[in-house]
């Protein structure tokens, strides 16, 4: 079948999905969004969270049909989400607006400049997001992919969301492989709820399991994202760390 869906702002199309394939599966092999990482496959680690019409879900357990003319954010798209969020409350306008806006990239094919959030790299979050991105990649809207058959897509934002900066400053990322989906739920929180408590970061972050770490850097880098004004305050420059650690334990399911 064929799937067309939003990514991070971008329409995008997969062809010959398979009606089993799980979102996750569709973002990372055939639109070359590696960010999400997949781990149980089970809806029980967090680690491949995105926001589907702005509600935090496990990829891995959305079927990728049900993602057909939905919105969704990766982390490779949290940085300009974030931007577009304060674009929107400070009544600027851009291209799309909001979760989810659209906005029609273009080209397509090999040998664009990806400065996302974290193109190519399997570690996630603050990870490759620095001010050069991973080169190879570039948006495109609608278009059938590479080479390679995946679609590529690129991240427009050479900028760190707040989160993930705070994540970065806050020393809350060591192997990474659980930051993107922190990243995502935390960023959906504080988009919710800028000055949450303790106990609203710990359910936030309730589905999302860290297997290196104990979870206090993660807390204290919501906090302090939280701290700096929430998911609206300016996305720091600047190249970012290694993908980090996770927070509490917890799902989130579809
Ligand atoms: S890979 Fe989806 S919850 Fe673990
Ligand atoms: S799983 Fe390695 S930092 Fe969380």
């Amino acid at each position: 079948m064929r799937l067309n869906v939003t990514v991070n702002g971008r329409p995008l199309r997969a062809d010959d999905v398979w009606e089993g394939e799980s979102l996750l599966y569709v973002l990372r092999e055939r639109l070359g969004l590696p960010g999400s990482k997949n781990a149980c496959e089970q809806g029980e680690c967090g680690s491949c969270t995105v926001r589907l019409d702005g509600v935090p879900v496990c990829s891995c357990l959305v079927a990728a049909g049900q993602a057909e003319g939905r919105d969704v954010v990766t982390v490779e798209g949290l940085a300009e989400h974030a931007r577009r969020r304060t674009a929107g409350r400070t009544g600027e306008t851009g291209p799309g607006s909001g979760s989810g806006g659209s906005d029609t990239g273009s080209a397509s094919g090999p040998g664009g400049s990806d400065t996302g959030s974290d193109t190519g790299s399997e570690a996630g979050t603050g990870s490759d997001t620095g001010p050069a991105g991973d080169t190879g990649r570039a948006g495109g809207t609608g278009g059938t992919g590479g080479p390679d058959g995946r679609q590529p897509v690129a991240a427009a934002s050479s900028q760190l969301a707040p989160v993930q900066q705070a994540f970065v400053d806050a020393g809350a990322v060591q192997c990474g492989f659980c930051t993107p989906g922190l990243l995502v739920a935390a960023d959906a929180l504080l988009e919710q709820n800028p000055e949450p408590t303790d106990a609203d970061i710990r359910e936030a972050l309730s589905g999302n399991l860290c297997r290196c770490t104990g979870y206090e850097k993660i807390l204290d880098a919501v906090r302090l994202a939280a701290a700096r004004g929430g998911p609206q305050s300016a996305g720091a420059t600047g190249p970012a760390g290694p993908a980090g650690p996770a927070g509490p334990a917890g799902k989130d399911g579809a």
